[in-house]
């Protein structure tokens, strides 16, 4: 599918993001081992989410829509999931996989996950390795390297596990372990990650203490109290809202309000870094909600300047530097990003995609091992340019499409639904078209 995006004037209006997509993931798995039936407002309907759906309905845990549009997850408890008949499919979701990973090698019975080509490529011996520690069999191919995961379920024990990368689906696969592990878990981050999983853990009274970036679950046998349902309601995904904010930044004359947007300090590092570009950007009426922060933001464009970005803010905004980039086209100076190979694992190789399309476009653009280099401001020329199956880059050349002289036709699109149905809807009622 190919999505068109003409230059357009400036971004107005009120709107609501699709709900987060890492909340959603992890109150649908939660709710499948809690016992009793679990209630998730705004669940998002993205593709990814499905995935983590359609597999847990693999597993014998019964999932519906209600009448309100609620999802219902029928919890079985901590050993209710039942053996899968075929291999479960992730789709082209690392979150489903590496989490349910977790869960499935604390199951008395063999499963296998797998994925579409693109998570077929995306590296596993990061969660092999630990729940193997944990006495887990679980073997990926070659080497343990990449999907399919075969796992063997069986009894596991606490470990003290250092994480080699920052990521929060490795340490969510290991915390969901620990569930059923006797022991102690502990486990160190070389830098903060998003902490929902551990949030949601202690909502449903785990024993879970967070010290800096060192994670205790004490989950000691035989006291193992079942999970008791959630009712969550999930708030807007920053990483949705990501897009919008930064074309009401770019695009003079704009003003945007997006509601409900959750702010978990864990996933906040676009903001702060869009702040320090000089970019008017307002919270308001700040509360919880479901445990986690939620505002509403106010952005109105501004001229930005060049930023540095590395460091333990790397994995606070590791979903938002292929938008960070497009900002970066735009603002007054050489914007540096380092310490950012992760981007090389995503959906796809995020620096070398970016580099090549957001080139195509006319940027100032130069590829680093760990990041890239933009200088800026440019203006930027619409043109052909490509996906590459990663949602986050079709809609960040989307918004560079909105800056672009001229027509962008970005080839490959059908990919925003995984995180953003109804992105093309959402872009269209917010945009003002020139002349
Ligand atoms: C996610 C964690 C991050 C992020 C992904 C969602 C999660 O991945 O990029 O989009 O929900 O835990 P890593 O854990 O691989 O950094």
């Amino acid at each position: 599918m190919r999505l068109i995006v003409e230059q357009a004037e400036r971004l107005r209006g009120t709107l609501r993001v699709p709900s987060d997509k890492s909340i959603s993931h992890r109150a649908t798995l939660l709710g499948a081992l809690a016992t009793g039936t679990t209630r998730i407002r705004n669940f998002l309907w993205s593709t990814d989410c499905l995935a983590t759906v359609r597999c847990l309905k693999g597993l014998g845990i019964a999932i519906e829509q209600d009448e309100t549009g609620d999802l219902i997850v029928h919890g079985r408890g901590l050993r209710g999931l039942q053996a899968p008949e075929a291999t479960l499919d992730c789709g082209g979701s690392g979150t489903t996989m590496r989490l349910l990973a977790g869960i499935l090698v604390g199951q008395p019975f063999a499963s296998t996950l797998t994925g579409n080509n693109a998570l077929q490529r995306r590296p596993m011996e990061r969660i092999v390795e630990p729940l193997r520690q944990m006495g887990a069999i679980i073997h990926g191919r070659e080497e343990d390297r990449f999907p399919p995961l075969q796992i063997q379920g069986g009894d596991l024990h606490g470990i003290e596990y250092h994480l080699p990368v920052a990521s929060a689906q490795v340490k969510s696969a290991i915390l969901l372990a620990a569930l059923y592990a006797a022991g102690p878990t502990v486990v160190h981050e070389p830098a903060p990650t998003r902490d929902h999983t551990e949030r949601m853990l202690a909502a449903m009274g785990v024993d879970i203490a967070v010290d800096g970036t060192r994670i205790t679950l004490r989950r000691e046998a035989p006291a193992r109290p079942p999970l008791p349902p959630l009712d969550a309601t999930v708030p807007g995904d920053l990483s949705s809202a990501a897009f919008f904010i930064i074309g009401a930044c770019l695009l003079p004359g704009s003003e945007l309000r997006v509601h409900d947007v959750g702010v978990n300090p864990t996933r906040m590092g676009l903001l702060d870094v869009l702040c320090k570009m000089g970019a008017p950007i307002t919270l308001e009426n700040e509360r919880i909600v479901s445990g986690e922060p939620v505002v509403d933001i106010v952005v109105r464009s501004s001229p930005l300047h060049a930023v540095e970005v590395g460091g333990e803010i790397v994995p606070r905004m590791i979903d938002e530097f292929p938008i960070l980039a497009v900002a970066a086209t735009q603002a007054e100076g050489t914007t540096i990003v380092r310490d950012a190979a992760e981007l090389r694992v995503k959906e796809s190789d995020r620096i070398a995609a970016i580099v090549t399309e957001l080139g195509c476009l006319g940027a100032r653009i130069e590829e680093q091992p760990d990041g890239f280099v933009i200088t800026g401001p440019t203006s930027l020329r619409g043109a052909s340019v490509e996906a590459h199956g990663d949602h986050r880059l079709a809609m960040s050349l989307a918004v560079a499409g909105l800056l672009a002289t001229g027509r962008t036709s970005i080839e490959g699109a059908e990919c925003i639904p995984d995180s953003f149905p109804g992105f093309e809807e959402k872009l269209a009622l917010i945009t003002e078209r020139r002349g």
